[in-house]
């Protein structure tokens, strides 16, 4: 597979399959994720399916039962087995669940063995966040598939736990650097490892075959803002990530510096591009501070 990104600021080729060749530590793609990928890719798959494939990893399975039970997804409770979860959830909700718990948990326990001291917890706090925000605003403007977007967002900034991983000294370092220089983190990671974390964040949902929606939202959540993105198209769940990210950064700031700089991001022109108007956003933050705290449930994965 060739992999070649263009970064959009500083339109140089950067050559992630060499990249991903000398990075050591990265985990393997769990077993139990693929098969939950085949599911998705099948459009005849269906319920016993997805459970066949969960049921190959049985803490995977529990934490998937725990979070459907959970007030953010169940209103009725006792949902005891993944067939019981698709019939009340819908076969949708599930499968997205089981891809998000999946690839989160793989990232967050080995980003907590190593020895590095980027704020893990905080940071997965910041994606959950993201996560549950980004899909209030895919219900706000009627995507067709809020649970896509949430993992969307729940995933957009992998390529910072990734770096953490693979380079937990320089990464640190250049973190709290940072703070003191004011320039985006992108550009202090482009200049550090020749790449930033959107970049080797769509590389490894790649290499990890994530959907394209996915991997759209974690290669580009950090380019300028383009034209409006209507419908349902892939664009249009990352300008809602993109979005989102702004949102939980500024309603929800981090206890420890992750690398946000408001001085770096043009509001207006995210909701332009994410297609949603200031009285829309004004009218639903109550709407979305709830569903944060309703996702809080999503934490305990970190
Ligand atoms: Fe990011
Ligand atoms: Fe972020």
């Amino acid at each position: 597979m060739q992999l070649t990104v263009t970064s959009p600021n500083e339109k140089t080729k950067i050559d992630l399959e060499k990249v991903i060749r000398e990075v050591e530590n990265i985990p393997t793609i769990p077993e139990s994720l693929i098969q939950i990928l085949r599911v998705l890719d099948d459009s005849e798959s269906g319920a016993s399916d997805l459970a066949r494939a969960v049921r190959l990893d049985a803490p995977l399975m529990s934490q998937i039962l725990r979070l459907a039970n959970s007030p953010y997804y169940s209103h009725q409770g006792n949902l005891s087995d993944i067939n019981r979860c698709v019939a009340v959830l819908g076969y949708r909700t599930v499968r997205q669940m089981a891809l998000g718990v999946s690839v989160a948990t793989s990232l967050v326990s080995a980003v907590a063995n190593t020895a590095g001291r980027l704020d893990y917890r905080e940071l997965w706090r910041h994606s959950v966040v993201v996560g549950a925000m980004a899909k209030e605003l895919a219900f706000m403007v009627g995507f067709h598939d809020p649970e896509q977007v949430f993992t969307a967002g729940l995933l957009h900034d992998i390529g910072k736990f990734i770096l953490e991983i693979q380079f937990a000294e320089r990464y640190d370092r250049l973190v709290e650097a940072r703070s003191h220089v004011g320039c985006p983190l992108t550009e202090m990671e482009r200049e550090e490892f020749g790449f930033d974390h959107a970049d080797i964040g769509e590389a490894f949902g790649r290499i990890w075959y994530l959907p394209q929606v996915i991997t759209r939202s974690l290669g580009s959540h950090h380019d300028e803002p383009t034209t409006q993105s209507n419908g349902d198209s892939p664009d249009r769940a990352m300008a809602l990530v993109k979005l989102a990210d702004y949102l939980a950064n500024t309603m929800v700031p981090s206890r420890s510096d992750l690398g946000f700089d408001p001085r770096h991001v043009n509001p207006q022109a995210l909701q332009v591009e994410a297609g949603i108007r200031i009285h829309e956003l004004e009218e639903n933050l109550s709407s979305l501070r709830d569903a944060v705290d309703l996702a809080s449930d999503y934490l305990n994965l970190g």
